[in-house]
């Protein structure tokens, strides 16, 4: 009798079961004061960007434990329409917790989003776009969920130097790649979104926000 074949698990499975198992570790300790407060450097910079004087829809990508979230929810909830999608099931239980039943959460893979074309006015994604397996597959699904005026808005890290990156890559769990300011720059233009803005935050973030139209809509 033969033994039954091993299948082997492809890139995108490893990555997507190594992000699911970190964050679910993780998520009994993230919202410690100490994390909290890194995070908040990535989240400030986007909440910034948003204009709160219409009906909004927004997509908070990669949401975690929903501090983003809550506070967009603090902010406005009469007017904006909120979802957050994760990979991390234990991330969402604890946003879950803290967040009104308005607030849709989904899990899933943003390589693969499950809702319609051209629905949301600002998609966001913060601290999360160095976890993706494929960040130009990641951008397109973004792209085809903004409506034609809306926003992508990501806040990612970056350390500066390159050998930094490469250990982070090496040692983080889920951790693919983080991208220079220029990196980013070239996977919207790949993707057909066009970048009107992109500025370092704090020491350690970089913002990018595209639209799909030439013009910018919002400031
Ligand atoms: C460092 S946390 C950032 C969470 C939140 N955005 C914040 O600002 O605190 C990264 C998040 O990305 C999520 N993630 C990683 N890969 C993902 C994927 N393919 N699809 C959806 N979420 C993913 C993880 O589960 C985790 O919650």
């Amino acid at each position: 009798m033969t033994a039954p074949k091993k299948v082997k698990s492809t890139k995108k499975e490893k990555n997507i079961n190594a992000n699911k198992a970190f964050f679910d570790r993780w998520s009994k300790t993230y919202d410690s004061l100490g994390i909290r407060f890194w995070m908040r450097r990535f989240q400030v910079p986007a909440l910034r960007e948003i204009q709160f004087n219409s009906e909004i829809k927004i997509l908070d990508l990669s949401c975690g434990t929903g501090e983003l979230l809550q506070e967009l929810y603090n902010r406005d909830k009469r007017k904006i329409k909120l979802y957050g999608l994760d990979v991390s099931g234990k991330m969402l239980e604890v946003a879950r917790k803290k967040l009104p039943s308005q607030v849709t959460l989904v899990k899933g893979d943003v390589h693969s989003l499950p809702f319609g074309s051209e629905e949301f006015d600002y998609v966001l994604c913060t601290e999360a776009f160095h976890h993706y397996y494929s960040q130009s597959r990641a951008i397109a699904e973004m792209k085809r969920v903004l409506k034609s005026s809306g926003k992508i808005i990501i806040v990612d890290v970056n350390f500066f130097l390159p050998p930094v990156h490469w250990l982070f890559q090496k040692i983080e769990p889920g951790c693919v790649k983080i991208n220079n300011k220029r990196e980013v720059r070239l996977l919207f233009r790949k993707n057909g979104v066009k970048v009107i803005k992109q500025q370092r935050n704090f020491l350690f973030a970089i913002m990018t926000i595209g639209q799909k139209e030439e013009k910018e809509i919002r400031t």
